[in-house]
């Protein structure tokens, strides 16, 4: 399978969102990640469903909805009829994690996990084969532009190795301080989904720098 890209607008202009949609979905990227904060979870304070419900109709890409908030169960059937594809909650966040993944795939949506850079990924190890996206925070969830942890290239391995002894689907997605810089490095170590929110609405053409994201190919990298 070919990796994702999931530009994050959480570093897009807020005043003209529609229009940095319009140009997601006229990208090559194939998610659109939108980061929900509660500051309570994070120290920070984002956008919620009502958002969701706004951009939905401008596009078909999977909106891929990363809740960095407590009790995100509470939020499940909210985000669902805003027209979100993914709900991803933080393990950190739900002491039931178990029945908030199935929660969220009785609606449909597709379910994903965060973890945090202390968290380790062994934890996962009895939701795996439940879940469909393990989303590895690189960077300490907050805010956007902030620096990749270099820890994080240990954590895809072993995350790999432990989707494959469980026979999970589930896809890595890597999220924080993503860039054409590191991404080689990131799907070398096994991510199958780049999150990108500064390297792509900092860099002067937004669509090309998801395009470079998109076209590495680690095949193509010498050892
Ligand atoms: C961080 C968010 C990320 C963020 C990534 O708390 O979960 O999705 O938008 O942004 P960059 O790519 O700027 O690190
Ligand atoms: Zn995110």
């Amino acid at each position: 399978m070919h990796h994702i890209v999931a530009p994050s607008i959480l570093s897009a202009d807020f005043a003209r969102l529609g229009e940095a949609i319009l140009m997601i979905d006229s990208s090559e990227a194939e998610w659109i990640h939108v980061d929900v904060m509660d500051g309570r979870f994070v120290p920070n304070i984002t956008i919620g469903p009502p958002v969701v419900a706004a951009i939905r109709p401008l596009t078909k890409k999977q909106l891929d909805v990363h809740l960095m908030i407590d009790q995100p169960e509470k939020f499940i059937d909210a985000f669902h009829k805003a027209g979100a594809d993914h709900l991803t909650v933080h393990l950190e966040a739900s002491p039931h994690l178990h029945r908030t993944i199935h929660a969220i795939k009785d609606t449909g949506m597709k379910a994903g996990i965060a973890i945090n850079p202390h968290t380790p990924v062994t934890l996962l190890e009895d939701i795996l084969a439940d879940v469909d996206i393990i989303c590895l925070m690189s960077v300490n969830p907050g805010w956007g532009g902030q620096q990749f942890i270099p820890h994080t290239y240990s954590k895809i391995k072993k995350l790999k190795l432990l989707i494959q002894s469980t026979g999970s689907k589930a896809l890595i997605e890597v999220d924080g301080g993503v860039s054409p810089a590191n991404a080689a490095q990131i799907l070398s170590a096994g991510a199958d989904v780049l999150v990108a929110g500064n390297s792509v609405f900092s860099s002067p053409e937004p669509a090309k720098t998801i395009s470079a994201l998109r076209r590495i190919d680690i095949n193509t990298i010498p050892a």
